[in-house]
């Protein structure tokens, strides 16, 4: 696509969303235009510990146990009696070669080891802005790298550089040297990811330039640099005032994969936070947390320009040389849908729904292949295209089982959250034609209920992704599980509500007798609580408790009206507590005030490093360049 068309799909997209938005702070449901295409993406080779050598080590050393313990919860139980029964049965060892090769190549995954980089941070933000968004990122890498473990990288990580843009001529294919550098183009700039990020030439392979013969270089152009120890992806992070944030103002953050591996796992990621969306006294902790993960998850693979790059390893003895997987996205019952094995399970699981070619629904606008989830359809994850409050939204099963699928992850899905939306409602759920209704999930005009995980009020809406369908979104001040939503105790009394943290939302038209006719339904707060039997019981202000079975209707003493019990399902079920009101805990990142953090493994503290040496000045976008920002 030529630069003009692309900024034409750009407005006409962010016109979609924009037009949309309802005030000008859009603290809520903001718009997400936040997966970068990449025009095309370098490949480097990496160093993987082999399967051989596992098995090597194997046979002389016993060392399978070991692995399996290091590997952590990443071992199901499954491959934990496989791994004992193979060391304890060895003489059949070279008989299945192949099969076992292929099991023990699973033992060869450990948690995957992001290392961030903060670049130039404090350019534009204030001390305490910084540390916030370190805090922030951390939290975010944290919570990533314990879903998710990789082969590890041996060696340092160390990117490459494109052959292509930095050499003029090549030495001649009849030479010794052939296919070598022999002069280098003098506009070579270094590697930009997106446009925007130049890469640090200490993490960045060396280039030389040779004549036709000779063990060494005639010019060495850039010597090779350290490169990353112990990581497997780095995360390069900035918060400038970029074109893409001038552009909308809605734009929390974006992001991008810088490199790829041999098996095309991406090793490389940028992301760039809109400073003016972490300063002054609306910055939200808890959204900047979901948002950094959303932003990771796509530059981790969730991305509709590396679907087509998965990898299918479900038969390889080399999980780091994979053949490619076909078909990840087909268009089925009208729909985009991820139809890799994983996300078709975990989405007929979810759903309770037998069709075997299901998938999971990706988002339908604008249309074509979308990197998000269908927002109809989940509600909830982590991944759909537009982000609601922070505490209503989860990094859940289906969206693991993309990475999963990839072929270059294994996922611990005890991590995930509960994904609410949905669930058991069969294979019709969420499409355009059946949501027009008012049920648990959908809802019809523009009424104040509740929010489908009844921790918040909503009022009905619809939203550029949700189309014809409407549920009930919060507003601030909806939070029946936090006090200072509490409106006049006037108003409280009138309906017997109260806001507190164990208080949840009901539809009830119930008020107080003697105070007026009969009201109209409305989500309301009241206090709940569950005994260990699973039973749910309200309370209404000067009312004992009641049980409130659900499904039903109940009276409380003291009030005309009635309460409606939800259904079962949501409340009872421990998902979903509150979000701490109490202020945020101090994070690993306190501890690295300055400079860039080694984040490693969940099992050990991070370290410090020191701040990167002085780069070449950032390199700005060139006005008159436009981008095509993935919408949905
Ligand atoms: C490498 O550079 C060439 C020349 O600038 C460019 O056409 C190509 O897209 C680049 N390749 C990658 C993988 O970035
Ligand atoms: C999903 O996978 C699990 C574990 O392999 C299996 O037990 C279950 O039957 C599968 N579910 C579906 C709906 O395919
Ligand atoms: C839970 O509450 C129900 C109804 O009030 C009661 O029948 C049941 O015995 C309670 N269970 C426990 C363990 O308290």
């Amino acid at each position: 696509m030529s630069s003009w068309v692309k900024g034409l799909v750009y407005l006409l997209s962010a016109l979609v969303c924009v037009g949309h938005l309802p005030a000008p702070l859009p603290t809520i449901n903001t718009c997400i235009f936040d997966d970068i295409e990449p025009p095309d993406v370098l490949q480097k080779r990496q160093t993987y510990a082999h399967t051989q050598d596992v098995l090597r080590e194997a046979g002389t050393h016993s060392h399978i146990p070991d692995v399996l313990q290091r590997s952590g919860t990443y071992s199901h139980t499954e491959d934990v009696s496989e791994g004992t029964r193979r060391t304890s049965d060895r003489t059949k060892r070279n008989t299945q070669t192949s099969d076992r090769a292929r099991r023990n190549s699973r033992d060869l995954f450990q948690p995957l080891r992001i290392t961030t980089w903060f670049h130039n941070i404090g350019s534009e933000l204030g001390r305490a802005e910084q540390d916030s968004l370190r805090a922030v990122v951390q939290e975010a890498v944290g919570r990533i790298t314990r879903a998710l473990a990789v082969v590890p990288v041996q060696g340092p990580l160390v990117l490459g550089r494109n052959f292509t843009e930095i050499c003029k001529f090549a030495v001649a294919a009849n030479q010794p040297n052939a296919g070598k550098c022999s002069v280098a183009k003098t506009t070579y700039r270094g590697e930009i990811c997106i446009a925007e990020f130049l890469i640090p030439d200490e993490h960045l392979e060396g280039f030389a330039t040779w004549a036709d013969t000779g063990d060494t270089p005639v010019q060495v152009l850039y010597t090779d640099g350290a490169g990353v120890a112990d990581t497997d992806y780095i995360l390069y992070v900035t918060a400038a005032t970029t074109t893409r944030c001038q552009n909308d103002h809605s734009i929390l953050a974006y992001a991008s994969y810088c490199q790829l591996d041999q098996n095309n796992r991406p090793t490389a990621g940028y992301t760039n936070f809109c400073p003016v969306q972490l300063q002054g006294p609306g910055f939200d902790r808890d959204k900047f947390v979901m948002t950094a993960i959303h932003e990771l998850l796509h530059a981790l693979g969730f991305s509709k320009q590396l679907y087509g790059k998965f990898k299918d390893c479900s038969s390889s003895a080399d999980p780091t040389s994979c053949p490619d997987r076909r078909d990840v996205v087909e268009t089925r019952y009208g729909m985009n849908r991820i139809t890799t094995p994983t996300v078709l399970n975990r989405t007929q699981q979810h759903f309770r729904c037998s069709w075997t070619d299901f998938g999971g629904p990706l988002e339908d606008r604008p249309t074509g292949v979308s990197s998000h989830w269908e927002s109809r359809l989940m509600q909830g994850s982590i991944m759909t295209a537009k982000l609601g409050p922070p505490h209503l939204h989860t990094i859940d099963a289906v969206t693991l089982a993309v990475l999963e699928d990839s072929g270059w992850y294994r996922v611990d899905y005890t991590t995930a959250g509960p994904l609410v939306w949905g669930e058991g409602q069969g294979c019709t759920f969420g499409t355009e034609a059946t949501c027009v209704t008012s049920d648990d999930w959908f809802c019809l005009g523009s009424s104040v209920g509740c929010h489908y995980l009844r921790l918040d009020k909503g009022r009905c809406e619809s939203d550029s992704y949700l189309g014809a369908c409407r549920v009930h979104k919060p507003q601030p001040g909806d939070e029946c599980w936090k006090e200072s939503s509490a409106p006049s105790t006037l108003q409280l009394e009138l309906h017997g509500e109260s806001y507190q943290e164990a208080s949840r939302c009901f539809m009830s038209n119930l008020i107080k007798t003697g105070q007026g006719g009969p009201s109209s339904p409305a989500g309301r707060c009241y206090e709940h609580r569950c005994n260990s039997t699973g039973v749910l019981e309200v309370r209404v202000q000067g009312s004992p408790w009641v049980r409130c079975q659900f499904g039903s209707s109940i009276a409380i003493p003291g009030y005309s009206g009635l309460l409606e019990c939800p259904p079962a399902g949501v409340l009872c079920r421990d998902v979903y507590p509150p979000p701490h009101t109490t202020a945020t805990a101090t994070t690993q990142a306190d501890n690295c005030p300055t400079g860039n953090t080694q984040h490693n493994p969940p099992t050990s503290p991070p370290s410090c490093v020191p701040p990167p040496h002085t780069t070449p000045s950032h390199v700005t976008p060139s006005p008159h360049h436009c981008y095509s920002y993935n919408t949905g």
